[in-house]
């Protein structure tokens, strides 16, 4: 049975739906996933989801309480369809970089490079923000997202970037 959400969540939810052209049976990993509200709609749209997040507000077998800088070490390589970041890049990130002396760009560049690790080739790595960062990230440069072995697929409004994993 599903279960009801504000519909922000919702609303996310639906998008991605259509940007992966469903869900069922695929292999996603959300960073930076919160109180799990979205991993727990993916699990209902059929996908088998994974999360990640330095707190630990979302107890489940699904959940590995690390920083996505280091999500290759937690979990299996070129395993997931898909990897979301909701919500993660702009201040959030910035505040955990402010509070753990890294440098703002080199990690965002870090989390790139660490979510292709984990990437299927071909797999889509989605950036949602619901602020205005997304330009800065898009200034993060075609040539940046290809040197962590991305392709630029789609900028959709302000809101949503979607990288494809390139694999040689
Ligand atoms: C605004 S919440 C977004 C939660 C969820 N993705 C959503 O869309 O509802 C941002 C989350 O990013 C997490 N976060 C911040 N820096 C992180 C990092 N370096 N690695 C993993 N998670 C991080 C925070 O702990 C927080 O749970």
């Amino acid at each position: 049975m599903r279960r009801s959400y504000a519909g922000s969540y919702r609303d996310k939810i639906a998008v991605l739906e259509k940007l992966l052209d469903g869900f069922e049976g695929k292999r996603v990993l959300e960073i930076g996933c919160g109180g799990g509200e979205v991993v727990r709609a993916l699990e209902d749209t059929g996908a088998i989801a994974s999360c990640a997040d330095v707190e630990n507000r979302h107890a489940s077998a699904s959940h590995v309480n690390c920083s996505a800088t280091e999500i290759s070490q937690m979990f299996e390589g070129e395993s997931f369809d898909c990897v979301l970041a909701l919500a993660l890049f702009g201040s959030p990130l910035a505040q955990w970089c402010m509070e753990n002396g890294t440098n703002l760009r080199e990690t965002e560049m870090t989390i790139l490079g660490q979510a292709r690790a984990v990437l299927k080739p071909g797999g889509l790595f989605i950036v949602y923000n619901a602020d205005s960062w997304l330009p800065h990230l898009t200034e993060l440069k075609t040539r940046d997202f290809e040197a962590t072995g991305f392709s630029l697929e789609a900028a959709t409004g302000n809101d949503t970037l979607i990288l494809r994993a390139e694999k040689p």
